[in-house]
């Protein structure tokens, strides 16, 4: 399907995220033809730009990601740019809005089609998202809707929020991303699973000890204080990135690779998701804050961070199923900023066997997908001039020329949402569970917040976060991994 007809419009057209992930991924798409002579796209925010200043603003953006760009391309690329400058709280804006979006329909013989896109602070989503529906901004042929992360705090309010998007849109239009689903080795567990016999028939309690899934990061939380303070690592990265990995790595085979088939056999899995107790959580979550060093702040100290904070950068923490194929094998996690190293990072660890070489090193499979992309299997064979068992590694890798095609997460993502194809997004029954398990471990920790006796960890910088998150593993054989 290519040079699809659809207006689009961003709020919060003068972003970061607009800059650094759509324009470039918008061009790219243009280039491979999906969107090209019928389409357009308005940029709404509340600074006064004009359309010719939101254009030097998309060039720039290419520019800066791409080495090599046709000025032509460019040119006709930005020449599709409209900037409308917008408050979203103003009813008026939405009436010019329309207004504009059907002027361009005309012009680009768009077919009625709108894509709407929230790139803004997620506290306007609820108001957009009522003002699209009471303005009537849908259009007359498809409606799309993008949402970026975090959908709710809790969810209560994401139930409020979806409410307020359902009411002008269907789930089937509503696309929440979650950039992980849009990454290479994301999209690779599936066919890792399920066409190789060699790991589809070991995918079981009978084989599999634990899973355990590390999402490092080397940054501290930046300049983005005042949000994060208000989330922390469970809300940034578990509810999202972490859980979808989760459902990726325990759901059933689907009936086949349709989106509808795919998230069916997610929630069918996540029905069987065992939320934690208080006492649960108390004994198989760790979280904890970065302190300072001679060059960098502890998060207390971060600009915009409460110095009495309790919000947690960091967080290891325990989950299972009881039912799916890996019903009751322990799946640990842990994510956190200022770890020693970016890596993203997944281990499968296999039960030991019984055999006559007595000891044997574990046999594991690792998917890395940040900032290497590869899986790789532990294999044991013998020594080549004495006695006992070696450990290779069987690697599964991509060359550094395949590595320059893969798209970014956001290009991948927003062509699944340009051909309605919502297998890489979240459903709202899926969302809808892991906050269910979010709030049963966030209420666990605000209860202990008021009783004064929060056990936050304090770890170091640039290390492995806290050595309490040692202590989380079911029996004394278990460690982490990648350590
Ligand atoms: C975002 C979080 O969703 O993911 C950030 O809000 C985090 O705090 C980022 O830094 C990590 O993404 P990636 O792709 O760099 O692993």
């Amino acid at each position: 399907m290519k040079n699809i007809p659809v207006i689009m419009i961003i709020f919060g057209g003068s972003g970061d995220l607009a800059h650094r992930k759509l324009y470039p991924s918008l061009f790219n798409l243009y280039e491979q033809g999906l969107i090209h002579d019928n389409f357009a796209v308005i940029g709404t925010a509340r600074r006064p730009w004009s359309h010719e200043y939101l254009r030097e603003q998309v060039s720039d953006a290419i520019h800066e990601t791409h080495d090599q760009v046709d000025e032509n391309e460019v040119k006709a690329f930005a020449s599709h740019f409209y900037y409308q400058s917008h408050d979203v709280t103003n009813v008026e804006h939405y009436v010019t809005l329309k207004k504009l979006a059907q002027e361009l329909d005309d012009r680009y013989s768009a077919q009625g089609n709108r894509l709407f896109y929230m790139a803004m602070a997620p506290r306007f989503f609820g108001t957009i998202a009522t003002h699209i529906n009471d303005q009537h901004l849908t259009g007359s042929g498809f409606n799309r809707i993008v949402v970026e992360k975090p959908f709710g705090h809790d969810l209560a309010s994401a139930e409020q929020l979806n409410k307020e998007i359902t009411a002008s849109f269907d789930e089937n239009d509503i696309f929440r991303i979650d950039h992980y689903l849009g990454k290479e080795m994301i999209q690779n567990i599936m066919p890792m699973r399920f066409t190789n016999p060699l790991i589809k028939n070991i995918w079981s309690g009978e084989y599999i000890k634990n899973i355990q899934i590390t999402l490092a990061e080397r940054l501290g939380v930046e300049a983005r204080g005042g949000y994060y303070d208000t989330s922390g690592a469970l809300r940034d990265m578990v509810q999202n990135h972490i859980f979808q990995i989760i459902t990726l790595l325990a759901m059933p085979e689907p009936k086949d690779l349709s989106s509808d088939s795919v998230h069916q056999a997610k929630q069918e899995l996540l029905k069987s998701l065992i939320i934690p107790t208080p006492e649960e959580v108390k004994k198989n979550f760790v979280r904890g804050q970065y302190l300072g060093s001679d060059t960098t702040f502890a998060y207390k100290k971060e600009p915009n961070v409460d110095p009495d904070s309790t919000t947690e950068t960091y967080v290891a923490g325990k989950t299972k199923f009881t039912s799916g194929p890996i019903a009751g094998v322990p799946i640990y996690f842990r994510t956190g900023k200022e770890f020693k190293e970016k890596k993203t990072r997944i281990d499968i660890v296999l039960k030991h066997i019984n055999n006559p070489y007595g000891q044997a090193h574990s046999n594991n499979i690792t998917i890395e997908v940040d900032p290497e992309s590869k899986i790789y299997i532990t294999i044991n064979g013998k020594k080549i001039d004495e006695p006992g068992i070696r450990r290779e590694d069987l690697t599964y890798v991509f060359s550094k020329e395949e590595m320059t095609k893969v798209p970014d997460g956001y290009e991948r993502l927003l062509h699944d949402v340009f051909v309605n194809d919502s297998t890489n997004f979240t459903h709202w029954s899926e969302l809808k569970r892991y906050w269910e398990f979010i709030d049963a471990v966030e209420d666990a920790w605000q209860k202990e917040n008021e009783a004064g006796n929060p056990e936050i960890a304090q770890y170091l910088p640039y290390r492995m976060g806290p050595k309490e998150a040692d202590n989380i593993f079911e029996s004394p054989t278990e460690h982490w991994i990648y350590e």
